[in-house]
């Protein structure tokens, strides 16, 4: 059975549930990533003016940035439902089928991570993405039967944090791909104000520019550090969160001056004393480590990347001057 993630408030836990609260609804409302939301108005106008189902959409991007809110809003903006699922979700062609066959007309689809859908559930997909068409077979050998059954006109929207993992048959099929970056401070402030504003908590635009420049540009960060200090403040402060009160919660929690944590440190750490700068595998790196290669590559490298603290090469990842003095040491010499 597929799993639809229908969010209903009891079903979260705190966090979930108020990082739900705090998403936009309209694309008016959403900060940052102005040339997607630029496209995306065009889009979106362009297609409900026509009385059609917007094109099939592919977000990518780090993982925090808003893919599953920018799905959100172009349902909403569409005037239609959202069903939720994700590739891991669909693990049979059976799943997908159930989950397509229950379209109404316009309705989008967000499929999540969607890099992980099975080769076998994309064969299916390509038919009902071109044609609005389901192909599935009943019956088994000799006897099996292929039948066509016409689906409601529909829109997918993919996200995904690794493009190149993405098949290109699947990719060629969406007729809108958008990129999302890492947000910049002003943006990270006006989302951080904001969503005090929604939780219900004071705080001085010096303190949400502490918070936004920790918050390695990404949103989803920024609103769990600003209910962490809230916390915070809560209990240790006096309910206001102003500068001091964001650099003393946000050193308790280990997060540095540019928003790296205890594993990025981890990270920059062994890239230099096990491995002396040299190129060095991301299964390697995993394995000293003790984290996950693909949660190094999805949710560490992108961020230390955009540093400029690390590159990668053909053999492997290779620290760079700039992470060598964010950790305090010099960068070996290459020339002696
Ligand atoms: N909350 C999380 N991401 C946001 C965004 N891009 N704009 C407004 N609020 C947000």
């Amino acid at each position: 059975m597929a799993d639809e993630r229908l969010i209903s408030s009891s079903m979260l836990a705190d966090d979930e549930f108020s990082e739900y609260k705090l998403r936009p609804h309209l694309l008016s409302e959403y900060i940052g990533q102005s040339e997607v939301k630029e496209h995306m108005r065009i889009y979106i106008d362009a297609a409900v003016q026509r009385g059609e189902p917007l094109d099939h959409t592919l977000l990518y991007g780090p993982p925090g940035l808003g893919k599953t809110t920018l799905a959100a809003i172009i349902a909403n903006e569409m005037s239609s439902n959202l069903r939720t699922t994700s590739g891991p979700a669909i693990s049979h062609t059976g799943d997908l089928a159930a989950l397509l066959t229950k379209l109404a007309p316009g309705d989008v689809l967000f499929i999540d991570e969607i890099h992980r859908l099975s080769p076998a559930i994309e064969e299916v997909l390509y038919p009902a993405m071109e044609d609005y068409k389901l192909d599935i077979i009943i019956g088994k050998g000799p006897a099996a039967k292929s039948i066509r059954i016409d689906l409601p006109p529909f829109t997918l929207v993919g996200a995904t944090t690794r493009m190149g993992l993405l098949t290109s048959p699947l990719r060629d099929r969406f007729g809108i791909k958008e990129q999302l970056q890492f947000y910049l401070p002003e943006d990270l402030v006006q989302i951080i104000v904001r969503s005090a504003g929604i939780i219900g908590v004071e705080i001085e635009t010096d303190g949400a520019y502490e918070i936004a420049r920790r918050s390695r540009g990404t949103p989803r960060i920024a609103n769990r550090l600003l209910r962490r200090i809230r916390d915070y403040t809560q209990i240790k402060g006096d309910g206001i969160i102003d500068l001091d009160t964001a650099r003393a919660g946000l050193n308790m929690l280990s997060v540095d001056s540019l928003g790296l944590d205890m594993t990025d440190r981890k990270i920059l750490s062994a890239m230099i004393f096990k491995f002396g700068g040299r190129p060095v595998g991301v299964d390697t790196l995993a394995a000293a480590t003790n984290e996950d290669a693909s949660t190094i590559e999805d949710v560490y490298e992108p961020y230390l990347l955009q540093l400029g603290f690390i590159a990668r090469t053909p053999r492997g990842r290779v620290l760079l001057e700039q992470g060598y003095k964010h950790m305090g040491c010099d960068a070996p010499n290459n020339d002696e």
